[in-house]
């Protein structure tokens, strides 16, 4: 008894410390200077963005003179300095929240391996030219808003999608990695909507959405499956995943009539168990549909 007294205290004493103003600030830079030389390396994710455009059949210069738009570019944006090395001529680099911790984008970009930045992307445009950009990016000491501007990128944050797009400037290339999963179920609609309303005819759009519990993505990435629709709030949904299965993320893309899409590839985690009851909120067919992690998605429009 005493030790789950003394449990929830800690957990509300910790959570408590969590919220405050001054502990998201440090927690940010903290994530985002770990993130720099991990994850959000440029060598790293030019890597991963090449078997992206692979995926999706890209030719050469698919990138050249496009205006692109990466949605939830979190604390780093490094997708979009690649838009950049790949030759776009205007990148809106959007966030629901103000994630960006600029100063350590130098970071990201100074501590990869340059060959490996050319070699991932020279398949889609000069490599001479992703030279030149890429010494330009190297030169950078503080990436301030202002500098980004000067790379064609410009971050704008706070702005929910699902209400407004960030310009009536139509958008040739579309981007998202594990940003639609935290999307509360309600704004789904209404954000593909106004993202396929704001494709270029031409233009495409590739989505990766990581369907597994965020809250121990690891060790338990079925667990938010047993809660009930009125216990997962827009917030739990938002922080731990909106729980959308696969079969209900192709639901949800078949009822838009303008729209054409593909699933590139899924992934499968069949390592951990899964909970003994699945909540009846939760659409799935099957099994093997509850276990689908990853999910890659390629969308165009029906008139392009
Ligand atoms: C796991 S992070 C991924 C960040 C970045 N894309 C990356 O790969 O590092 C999730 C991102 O989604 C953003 N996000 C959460 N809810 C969103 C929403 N409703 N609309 C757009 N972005 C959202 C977060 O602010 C955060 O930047």
């Amino acid at each position: 008894m005493k030790n789950l007294v003394s449990d929830i205290l800690n957990e509300n004493t910790k959570s408590l410390i969590k919220s405050s103003p001054i502990y998201q600030i440090l927690d940010n830079k903290f994530h985002a200077n770990k993130l720099a030389v991990a994850g959000k390396r440029l060598d790293i994710c030019a890597n991963e963005l090449a078997i992206y455009l692979l995926h999706v059949g890209s030719k050469k210069y698919v990138l050249r003179d496009k205006v692109c738009l990466e949605i939830g570019s979190g604390w780093l944006l490094t997708h979009s300095l690649l838009f950049y090395l790949l030759g776009a001529k205007k990148i809106y680099a959007t966030d629901i929240e103000p994630l960006l911790q600029n100063e350590y984008i130098a970071k990201a970009v100074s501590k990869s391996v340059n060959w490996s930045i050319l070699d991932s992307l020279s398949t889609f445009e000069d490599r001479e030219l992703i030279k030149y950009r890429l010494e330009k990016l190297l030169s950078v000491k503080n990436f301030t808003v202002e500098k980004l501007q000067e790379f064609g990128i410009e971050y704008i944050a706070p702005i929910d999608l699902s209400q407004r797009m960030p310009s009536e400037e139509k958008i040739d290339f579309i981007f998202s990695k594990s940003v639609l999963e935290h999307v509360p179920v309600d704004d789904v609609v209404p954000l593909c909507e106004n993202l396929i309303s704001g494709l270029s005819k031409d233009g495409f759009m590739f989505h990766l959405i990581h369907l597994s519990d965020h809250r121990d993505l690891f060790n338990k990435p079925f667990d938010f499956l047993i809660y009930p629709q009125e216990e997962y709030s827009r917030y739990l949904q938002t922080r731990w995943g909106n729980r959308i299965r696969r079969s209900q993320w192709q639901q949800i893309f078949s009822n838009f009539k303008d729209l054409n899409f593909k699933f590139l590839f899924e992934w499968s985690c069949n390592d951990k168990s899964l909970p003994d009851k699945i909540d009846s909120c939760i659409q799935y067919t099957d099994e093997a549909d509850l276990r689908i992690s990853h999910i890659g998605v390629y969308m165009t429009r029906k008139d392009g």
